[in-house]
């Protein structure tokens, strides 16, 4: 466990919220018209999608999954393994997925993919951060709140060992001098 002197803040709650507020308007106006179905990645994007989702003024649905690069889920899809799908019918929606950050891609590329395959009619990705210098797989962000330096960051969803996910900002691990 990380005492909080060890983390910094990176990105404080004011700049971040305004940031998603103006992701939802700029959402609601490209997706004005379509059956907009809001996708978030358990458990990570789950703050992000919600506050998101209060900014977005037009119809939609919303699901979640939960999905690990490895491991011993139950549906394999690509480089990653399907713990819980969409519950919804995908077919003719158009898909929004909601992530907390994007590292390597692989995750994200694997899902899309996936969510392509059930039927939808278009599948895009909307994330809070990204980390650009860490891709490995290419992905086509629709939506990108920040995109910040390789560090390890915590907060607003992100953990460390699954504690952090509720600080309203995003920290930053800070390393021993
Ligand atoms: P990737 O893009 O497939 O490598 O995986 C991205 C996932 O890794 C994210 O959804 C997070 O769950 C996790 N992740 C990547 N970077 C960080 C970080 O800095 N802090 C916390 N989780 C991270
Ligand atoms: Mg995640």
């Amino acid at each position: 466990m990380l005492s909080d002197s060890q983390i910094d803040v990176m990105i404080d709650q004011q700049t971040l919220e305004d940031r998603i507020a103006q992701m939802g308007k700029q959402i609601s106006v490209d997706y004005d018209g379509k059956q907009l179905m809001l996708v978030g990645v358990l458990k990570g994007a789950c703050m992000f999608m919600m506050q998101l989702s209060k900014s977005i003024t037009i119809p939609c649905m919303m699901d979640f999954m939960v999905v690990s690069s490895y491991g011993n889920g139950t549906v394999s899809s690509g480089n990653i393994s399907i713990h819980k799908d969409i519950e919804e019918n995908a077919e003719a929606k158009d898909i929004l997925i909601c992530e907390d950050i994007i590292d390597t891609g692989r995750t994200l590329e694997a899902l899309r993919k996936h969510l392509l395959s059930k039927g939808a009619s278009s599948v895009k990705i909307c994330t809070m951060l990204d980390k650009p210098s860490r891709r490995v797989v290419p992905v086509e962000v629709a939506y990108s709140g920040f995109k910040i330096r390789d560090e390890f960051v915590v907060g607003y969803g992100l953990d460390y060992g699954q504690l952090y996910r509720n600080l309203p900002y995003i920290g930053f691990v800070r390393q021993p001098e």
